[in-house]
């Protein structure tokens, strides 16, 4: 995993593909004094999302990657990693599965947040599974990103209550603001291991 040395800050890169509340609340994280990471940069592979105009409006350098061609894309997104010396990769919301070599590339230092309380719900409907099966917590995990889909090891995880009145949509709002306070201590966590 990345090291932390003294007072030095890991450049950090965020990927997304949305509306970017993970970004905002990874991006506030970056600006407080103690915070370990700069964020240098925002990945998308779409253009006109909340999370981009987000990132422009606070002069985050952004890179929306059209993924027409998987490969093509992350070679694209290679050169821009590299160029940024991004050394840690958050991934935020971002729909695209990373392939095996981009992931072994960096050396897995890729963390992803998901919707649910792995390994319970991988993949996608993860508020609408919860609800089906009547489970009483639902919630939100921090984890690397291994080859394997929303497998890696878990770093933290935070429980939600799931409400009997509870649509996935309601619940998916609840779980959102978990998440959003979720991934800075993910991100602590991680680099205060080195
Ligand atoms: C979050 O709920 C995140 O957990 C989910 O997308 C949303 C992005 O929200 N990610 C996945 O489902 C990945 N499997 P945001 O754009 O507001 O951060």
């Amino acid at each position: 995993m990345v090291k932390l040395i003294g007072n030095y800050k890991i450049n950090c890169a965020v990927f997304i593909s949305g509306r970017g509340t993970n970004l905002k609340s990874i991006y506030e994280y970056s600006k407080i004094k103690k915070s370990n990471i700069s964020l240098k940069l925002v990945i998308s592979n779409k253009s006109n999302t909340l999370g981009i105009d987000f990132a422009r409006k606070y002069k985050i350098k952004t890179q929306v990657v059209r993924y027409k061609n998987k490969n093509e894309a992350e070679k694209k997104i290679i050169k821009c990693l590299k160029k940024n010396n991004i050394k840690l990769i958050c991934l935020a919301g971002f729909m695209k599965i990373l392939s095996k070599n981009f992931i072994k590339r960096f050396k897995y230092n890729i963390i992803n947040i998901h919707p649910s309380l792995l390994p319970k719900y991988k993949g996608l409907n993860t508020h609408d599974r919860a609800i089906k099966n009547k489970d009483k917590y639902s919630g939100c995990t921090v984890h690397y990103v291994s080859e394997k889909l929303d497998s890696g090891k878990i770093i933290v995880q935070k429980k939600v209550k799931v409400l009997k009145s509870d649509t996935p949509q309601s619940l998916s709002k609840r779980i959102l603001i978990a998440e959003n306070k979720l991934y800075p201590i993910a991100i602590r966590k991680v680099l205060s291991k080195n």
